[in-house]
């Protein structure tokens, strides 16, 4: 019998998520269909109630039902746990959910594994104390990086965020204008700033030609942030097309055990 996956989120229009898993499944030879789902925040619980009723085997969960999700699952992987949000459901043949969170792999992977970029000993800054933040920082703390930095637009919230990490590793947090001087390997754009088309208010300085820029979004054409970073002179800007890739990958391979190549179906994606 075909195997039903799909992505819920609010609004779901633009997800590429159908588009990937589905290129995944036929390059696999896997049985099954992956769709997508608009599911407004209020009916969240009752939608999750009907999918498991029809027999639905995954769920891929996006803004912004992420955190919510991980309060619904019966049973959260720790990498879920920590990042307190969920962005790959498995429903089993009894209707028990468990919840997991990809994110931060599907980061690493693209960083280390498709862009080259060396984590260990590296000097990070995150912009942004947000959900997206809260969901990578407890992988890149893994890969073990010389400083790990957190600004924001809000100082406690970046503080909240340094404080709830604190046992995985030192996190610094920091107002962005406190950045003046500064300088990092790996800068990874968290922030919200570019749904509005701006720019975090970041010092210049920050940005070097040598500094690796990453921004978790992504757009057909440059998001504000790399735009920015590329006038600026960064050398490598990426936006989180490949992250999104990857992402989508671990959760195939937890749901169908099939580790798909991703290289294929990202050469079919803007960088
Ligand atoms: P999510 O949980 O999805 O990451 P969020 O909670 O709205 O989204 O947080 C987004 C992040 O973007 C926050 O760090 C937010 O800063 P504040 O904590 O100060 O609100 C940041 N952000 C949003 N718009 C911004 C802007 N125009 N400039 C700078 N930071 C911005």
């Amino acid at each position: 019998m075909t195997d039903r996956y799909g992505v819920i989120g609010h609004p779901i229009g633009h997800s590429k998520s159908p588009v990937i898993h589905r290129l995944f499944a036929a390059q696999t030879g896997e049985d099954m269909t992956y769709d997508a789902f608009d599911v407004p925040p209020e009916a969240l619980d009752a939608r999750l109630r009907a999918f498991v009723r029809e027999g639905i085997r995954g769920l891929n969960v996006t803004v912004p039902h992420k955190e919510t999700m991980a309060r619904l699952v019966d049973q959260l992987t720790d990498r879920a746990h920590l990042a307190g949000a969920v962005n790959t459901v498995i429903i089993a043949a009894d209707g028990r959910l468990d919840g997991d969170n990809t994110d931060g792999v599907g980061l690493l992977t693209d960083l280390g594994a498709n862009l080259g970029v060396r984590l260990k000993d590296a000097r990070i800054l995150i912009l942004g104390a947000g959900g997206a933040t809260r969901g990578i920082i407890p992988a890149l703390l893994g890969a073990g990086p010389r400083e790990l930095c957190i600004a924001n637009r809000t100082l406690e919230r970046a503080r909240d965020v340094a404080s709830h990490f604190e046992r995985l590793g030192a996190i610094a947090a920091r107002r962005f204008d406190e950045l003046a001087g500064a300088t990092y390997d790996l800068v990874i754009n968290a922030t919200a700033a570019g749904l509005r088309g701006e720019v975090a208010p970041v010092p210049e300085s920050v940005v070097r030609p040598e500094t690796v820029c990453y921004d978790l979004s992504y757009a057909m054409t440059d998001t504000p942030f790399i735009g920015w970073t590329r006038r600026l002179g960064a050398m490598q800007s990426h936006q989180g097309w490949g992250m999104l890739v990857e992402q989508a990958a671990e959760a195939f391979f937890i749901w169908r055990g099939v580790r798909p190549d991703t290289a294929p179906v990202r050469a079919k994606l803007p960088r």
